[in-house]
């Protein structure tokens, strides 16, 4: 199948959820799209070049250093990356998904391809006309940030906090790969723009109702944490553990679920983090609590408490 927009294979088509082997090639994919940015961003270092942010790495062409190539194996080796992030990840333009060119804010100008359904703090969500895939516009942000993901600080005691900030295009692409990986809606990345818009395309749901209380339909796997540990300014922080990691995923309100064709919840949205590395003499209980839920998940011991009493 390919993708109306990009002319790329694609797995996702309209509201149809893809079977067991198409979810994995999703994950496969995110994978390869994580190692094939975090390989440009070695090959550039290697060849003195400096990133001060991974946006820098995200736009570049396919023939951007094509003229320094034959200047040595580095040069030749950031070409060689550069090439595979571009098949994984291509460049497009918004006009290639129907915006209007030379205007102001093309993502507010009627587009007779995609139709506004939502959305406006990370990502602006339309949906294609006929088939109904959703496709999300991530917008850079100040100082080239994109989305959002946790940072950490440390409260008192041994307590972590974790606010939510903008983050980079790799906690995007993390993010993006965590949905899928809960068994949430399916999620590809299908381009970037030269202006650093990161485009995802989703299977189209429900949305459910605000305010719809989510805490007993978390998606499995989600770990839950004693309040003494963590406080995050999001809604029903939780562990997860992926690719012998663990993140910390928090922002689990209805707003971020749809229901799928099948009526069952998806999780659309969320904002994590990798788990920061710990200080271990001042955090040694965090540290003794996480090896133990790693071993077994239901080692948490909090049962059905609610996110309140913990
Ligand atoms: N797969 C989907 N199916 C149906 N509606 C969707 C889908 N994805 C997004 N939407 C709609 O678009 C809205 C915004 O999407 P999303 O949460 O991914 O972006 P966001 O920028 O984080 O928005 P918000 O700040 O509102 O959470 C959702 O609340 C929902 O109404
Ligand atoms: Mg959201």
């Amino acid at each position: 199948m390919q993708d109306a927009f990009t002319g790329k294979p694609t797995r996702i088509r309209g509201r149809l959820l893809p079977r067991a082997e198409e979810r994995a090639g999703l994950q496969h994919d995110h994978e390869r799209r994580l190692a094939a940015l975090a390989r440009v961003g070695a090959a550039a270092e290697k060849c003195g070049v400096r990133a001060d942010s991974d946006r820098d790495l995200v736009v570049l062409a396919e023939d951007e250093v094509s003229l320094l190539e034959s200047a040595g194996a580095e040069w030749a080796a950031l070409g060689d990356a550069i090439r595979a992030w571009r098949a994984v990840v291509p460049l497009r333009n918004l006009e290639d998904f129907g915006f209007a060119s030379g205007v102001e804010n093309p993502l507010e100008e009627p587009n007779a391809r995609l139709r506004r359904i939502g959305g406006g703090v990370e990502a602006w969500a339309f949906a294609a006309e006929g088939e109904g895939s959703v496709y999300k516009f991530y917008l850079p942000r100040e100082d080239k940030q994109i989305g959002s993901a946790f940072g950490f600080r440390r409260g008192d005691e041994s307590r972590l906090l974790a606010e939510a900030r903008l983050g980079s295009y790799t906690a995007l692409l993390e993010k993006l790969w965590l949905i899928d990986a809960l068994g949430g809606m399916p999620t590809e990345v299908v381009a970037a723009t030269p202006e650093g818009i990161l485009v995802a395309k989703q299977t189209l749901g429900e949305p459910l109702a605000q305010g719809d209380d989510m805490s007993a339909r978390l998606p499995k796997g989600l770990i839950e944490i004693p309040s003494r540990f963590v406080r995050a300014n999001r809604d029903h922080p939780r562990l997860f553990f992926l690719a012998g990691r663990a993140w910390l995923i928090g922002d689990l309100h209805a707003r971020n679920f749809v229901r799928g064709m099948d009526g069952e919840l998806y999780v659309i949205d969320l904002v994590a983090a990798p788990w920061p590395e710990s200080d271990a003499e001042h955090e040694a209980l965090i540290e003794e609590w996480l090896a133990r839920v790693r071993a077994d998940p239901r080692a948490s011991a909090l049962g059905a408490s609610r996110d309140d009493e913990l």
